[in-house]
């Protein structure tokens, strides 16, 4: 991390807003409560498609597109060109259709470089033998802290906000931020750290630097659970509502305290129900993995070793 790196996306912010900001059409899907976003520059029709949900029925073994579909029409009927499919992280509650859409939409697919690190622990537990580099290659651009690129003419630039897992990224686009895993709406909290690699004290860190954005930058979640007491599902809020009253991490909640709060809630948490299937495909960047000689891809469990 350098300060650097975060200086430049308050800059971008702040330029944004006084010239053309990026139009964000979300796509809810609630099995998984996961939104994924279509952002683009209106005077481009150039786009980036943000975290796709690859539907899957766990009983069943059965994948199928329905979710992704809802997206690709919406980039045909509204007449976009994808650039980028941006993964915020190695998901654990849900499969990337990140290869279903390259094969329909194109565009290049992003995720942060310390995804090295997470397909060497995940590709170690679920023993994928030497066909399967660790080294990002099955994605087309790997992203540092401070990493800039664009959508038509709106400039974006990549954050490395580690502590859920070790490879979270937020992507500042003009004058939104995708946060990924870190914050949820004010009123649910934050991400849980508590999978291999994650870091609740490191969450805190990433997420200050987050809060540390201009106050009116619009901010773009991953997922929602609906709080108690709020009967809809939310994605959108500001860094100044995050600052000011996000439960977990609003402004005077020290990093001690968020760590001894976040400890004992994610304690309470069960694994998600997708997380064995959900890992071994994104790890591989939304590929499945190869057919055996039957013509039939299979997911493994790994037994008491999580
Ligand atoms: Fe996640």
């Amino acid at each position: 991390m350098n300060d650097n790196a975060l200086q430049a996306a308050i800059d971008q912010v702040h330029a944004a807003r006084l010239g053309a900001t990026p139009v964000v059409r979300t796509f809810f899907d609630e099995p998984t409560n996961t939104a994924s976003h279509v952002v683009h520059d209106p005077a481009t029709r150039r786009a980036a498609i943000i975290d796709t949900v690859l539907d899957y029925d766990a009983a069943a073994g059965r994948t199928s597109t329905a979710s992704a579909d809802a997206i690709i029409q919406y980039v045909h009927t509204t007449g976009l060109s994808v650039d980028w499919r941006l993964e915020t992280h190695a998901h654990a509650d849900h499969l990337s259709a990140a290869l279903y859409l390259e094969e329909n939409v194109g565009g290049l697919l992003a995720i942060g470089r310390e995804i090295i690190r997470v397909q060497e622990v995940f590709g170690r537990i679920f023993n994928i033998g030497s066909e399967f580099a660790r080294d990002g290659s099955q994605f087309d651009r790997l992203f540092d802290d401070g990493s800039r690129f664009a959508i038509g003419k709106i400039p974006a630039l990549a954050l490395h906000v580690p502590g859920h897992t070790p490879a979270d990224m937020a992507y500042v686009i003009g004058d939104a931020v995708f946060v990924g895993d870190t914050l949820f709406m004010p009123d649910y909290g934050t991400a849980r750290a508590d999978f291999p690699g994650g870091d609740a004290g490191q969450l805190y860190r990433s997420i200050r630097r987050l809060l540390a954005l201009p106050d009116e930058t619009r901010v773009f979640l991953c997922h929602d659970y609906k709080a108690a007491g709020r009967d809809e599902y939310a994605w959108q809020t500001t860094i100044v509502e995050e600052r000011a009253g996000n439960v977990h991490v609003h402004e005077g909640v020290s990093e001690s305290d968020f760590v001894a709060m976040r400890k004992r809630r994610d304690a309470s948490l069960g694994m998600p129900k997708l997380l064995l299937p959900s890992v071994q495909v994104n790890i591989r960047g939304g590929h499945l993995p190869e057919p055996e000689d039957n013509g039939i891809r299979y997911l493994k469990i790994p037994l008491d070793a999580l």
